[in-house]
């Protein structure tokens, strides 16, 4: 890709500002030359160290009244970070803090050593950005990686111009080998709990669409993949269909893989990001917005925030590599939002009913319900006066007392391993990272990250 100095858009302008840590790898003769080494130069992190420590003012988590105690910051200078932290989220780079207005490049220098820059427990450095094709991948990277996710090129869609370029098979079946032979190549920089989720597009073919993504998913599991979720992406607008006996094309799905039954992901994760209760299911609507970069085909920011939370931890132990889990735990906390829960309140208030029978009734669950009656027997191994209480429950809730099952969650704590809390933010790698949508959206959520494409934006 190409991009003039007058074009370049607001991801080139992101790259750039990670240019002195890219580390440039040359996929011809493996050897790499970093250009400038970067704090921990295998993992792009590091903890808070002591000077560190000793700096007062913590960026991430400061007031106005914190930074006005660093000599040469102001009300207006320290309002201003904080207003800039606040609509853009945390400070992750020093190029976040050159974008505060009223703060001259000179000052923002100073302020670089006076400052503690932790966010999350860490300070994450900046991308890796490795210019490679992405079949090289398991060879170039020595660390290993929690979580992939990637949009390929689909089979005959664009052509990148690169000679090395996956998408310009002479047919699907070459094209899912190749594809497939890349997936696998991947799997030296899995850890135990790792998963890649892979955007699969279709391509018609002869009146007929190739079927690229089951075939995608038969012939990874002929390869030993778990298939774990296939999400359906779904959008209001796209593309208009130019023949009128086809529908519009307004999807595309994301497969989750993985090689074994440890692989991390947390809905109660996602759900809480996406302000739900329940599970929030595989169908997802995201609009992608308009495209401002030169990339021909970006990925939507919301979708990588929705996959970084379900499925890259955030803490994993660097002994033993395991990923923290979220130890959740159900309350009777009823969404509000929901007209069906306001009325399942007003009839447990009314009959004066008591938390023994909230409780009761989710032991019993609904299968003493309805038509669960009939065509469930379940186990049946609630105590009687616990059967008793939920009856008497579900006389006066009637179907409401549904919403008593299904209460908000709250974490009270952390699934750990044994070993010391050494911990690391989990990684993200994309190995067709584009304009680096993926990169860009993990750094922002605390992890670190790793992009690779065979053709880097002309930085
Ligand atoms: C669909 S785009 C990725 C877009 C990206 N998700 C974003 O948000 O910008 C696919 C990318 O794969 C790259 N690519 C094609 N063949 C490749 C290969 N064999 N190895 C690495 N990258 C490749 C292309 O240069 C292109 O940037």
């Amino acid at each position: 890709m190409v991009v003039s100095a007058m074009s370049i858009s607001k991801e080139v302008m992101w790259l750039r500002s990670m240019i002195p840590n890219i580390a440039v790898y040359s996929s011809r003769n493996r050897s790499h030359v970093r250009l400038q080494a970067m704090t921990n130069p295998e993992l792009g992190y590091e903890k808070p160290n002591a000077p560190e420590a000793d700096r007062v003012v913590k960026l991430n988590y400061c007031s106005v009244s914190d930074l006005m105690s660093i000599d040469s910051i102001g009300t207006k200078r320290a309002s201003a970070i904080i207003e800039y932290r606040e609509k853009h989220g945390p400070y992750l780079t020093i190029e976040d803090l050159r974008q505060v207005p009223t703060l001259s490049q000179a000052l923002v220098e100073t302020l670089v050593e006076k400052l503690d820059w932790s966010f999350n427990g860490y300070f994450v450095g900046p991308p890796q950005l490795v210019c490679a094709n992405a079949n090289r991948l398991g060879e170039i990277i020595k660390s290993p990686v929690d979580l992939i996710l990637t949009s390929p090129p689909y089979w005959k869609k664009r052509d990148y111009g690169h000679p090395n370029q996956l998408g310009q098979e002479s047919s699907a079946t070459e094209y899912v080998r190749q594809l497939c032979d890349i997936v696998d190549s991947w799997i030296p920089l899995l850890r135990l709990h790792s998963s890649i989720f892979l955007n699969i597009g279709d391509t018609f073919c002869e009146y007929s669409l190739a079927g690229i993504p089951a075939l995608v998913e038969v012939e990874l599991q002929r390869r030993g993949w778990l298939v774990v979720n296939r999400i359906i992406w779904s959008k209001n607008s796209g593309v208009p269909e130019p023949l009128s006996y086809r529908l519009a094309d307004r999807h595309e799905l994301i497969i989750q893989i993985a090689r074994n039954r440890e692989f991390y992901s947390d809905t109660s994760v996602l759900a809480e990001y996406m302000g739900q209760n329940s599970n929030p299911g595989d169908v997802w609507n995201i609009t992608s917005g308009r495209n401002d970069s030169k990339h021909l085909a970006p990925f939507p920011e919301e979708l990588v925030k929705r996959i970084i939370h379900f499925a890259c931890p955030e803490h994993v132990c660097r002994t033993c590599s395991k990923p923290f889990r979220r130890r959740m735990e159900p309350t009777f906390e009823l969404d509000l939002k929901r007209p069906q829960a306001r009325r399942a309140i007003e009839l447990f208030n009314r009959a004066g009913l008591s938390p023994q029978h909230l409780e009761a009734i989710r032991a019993v669950g609904i299968s003493d319900a309805g038509k669960a009656r009939r065509v469930q027997s379940g186990s049946d191994k609630n105590a009687e006066h616990t059967k008793k209480l939920a009856e008497e429950a579900k006389q006066v809730l009637r179907g409401y007392f549904r919403e008593f099952t299904f209460g908000k969650k709250r974490q009270i704590g952390w699934e750990k391993c044994k070993c010391s809390l050494d911990t690391m933010p989990g990684v993200v790698l994309d190995p067709f990272m584009g304009s680096g949508t993926t990169v860009r959206v993990a750094h922002q959520l605390g992890r670190i990250s790793i992009g690779s494409d065979l053709i880097m934006p002309d930085i």
